[in-house]
């Protein structure tokens, strides 16, 4: 029976990568049937994370979950993953790791962040791991409640309280960035010092383009980005050069899609009136980032 469930899988896979996951599910559960309900779940292209990450329980110690195939690797920390909030990706690691470098050499004192469209949490998460004890109030907003249940438990794990002047801290709250009501109907405390967003980026015919393994297990509302991709930086620009938004000096860094990386440094300086714009390449050398000073 294991031979035919491997069979199926490597028709889909290919033999080698098939080879690897199967032993993965194997470790994850040698029960026949939930074995071969990962591998009916693999074969129709479910991500392989949702499928093993969603059987993890939070009792695990982070270090027991490092060697559990199904968590994210996110920098130095194991982020859980469920159907269907993001799975963070390795280019968002790459900028946020580059950010927490540049963070941690400005001043001591303890910054505010908001990160909008925090799905897991990964960015204000990592941040915070890097970035010294007592330093960072990260809020995380999303107008999806499995991303914020995600996010809260991967702070557990994480051991990131909600509240500590000790210890860097991370809250989410439910919110609407595009709505014109937002932040005034949001529990955000304004001003912040750094905002962080890895918006929806993606036009409409990219999306239709999309492998199935994304479209039909991730959530359209994290990826669409309207017909050119670029509706939540214009809700950025507007937000941002709110008065009282953000404090003298904050930083906003966004991460974008592809080919996008002009047009939307342009929306911050024209839009949000920001300065000292600058563009960031990912490992790949594709544009990634742009970040903005106030
Ligand atoms: C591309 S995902 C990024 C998730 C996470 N920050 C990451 O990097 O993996 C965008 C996130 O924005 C959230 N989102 C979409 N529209 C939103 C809106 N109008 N207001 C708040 N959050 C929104 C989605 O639910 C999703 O979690």
């Amino acid at each position: 029976m294991a031979s035919k469930l491997f069979a199926t899988l490597a028709a889909s896979l290919g033999p080698a990568q098939a080879s690897l996951e199967f032993k993965w599910m194997i470790q994850q559960s040698p029960k026949l049937q939930h074995l071969t309900d990962m591998v009916t779940r693999r074969s129709r292209g479910e991500p392989l994370q949702y499928i093993l990450g969603e059987s993890l329980v939070l009792s695990k110690s982070p270090n027991l979950l490092t060697s559990i195939p199904g968590s994210q690797p996110f920098g130095p920390l194991n982020l859980l993953t469920r159907p269907p909030v993001l799975i963070p990706r390795p280019e968002t690691e790459h900028w946020v790791i580059k950010l927490a470098d540049r963070l941690s050499a400005s001043s001591a004192q303890p910054k505010s962040l908001l990160d909008l469209g925090t799905g897991s949490g990964c960015i204000p998460l990592l941040l915070c791991h890097l970035l010294p004890q007592g330093s960072l109030r990260a809020h995380g907003v999303d107008i999806s409640t499995h991303a914020l249940q995600l996010a809260t438990d991967n702070a557990t794990l994480c051991a990131i309280p909600p509240e500590s002047t000790s210890k860097n801290t991370f809250t989410v709250s439910l919110g609407n960035f595009l709505s014109p009501s937002f932040p005034d109907d949001a529990k955000i405390n304004l001003p912040y010092d750094i905002i962080t967003s890895n918006p929806p980026y993606i036009p409409w015919d990219e999306y239709l383009q999309l492998p199935r393994s994304v479209t039909a297990y991730e959530d359209p509302k994290a990826l669409f980005g309207g017909p050119t991709g670029l509706d939540f930086y214009h809700a950025i620009a507007r937000l941002v050069r709110r008065k009282h938004f953000l404090r003298p000096g904050a930083i906003v860094a966004l991460e974008v899609g592809h080919g996008q990386a002009q047009a939307v440094e342009r929306i911050m300086r024209l839009d949000a009136h920001m300065r000292d714009t600058e563009i960031w390449s990912d490992p790949w050398g594709k544009e990634r980032t742009v970040l903005a000073h106030l």
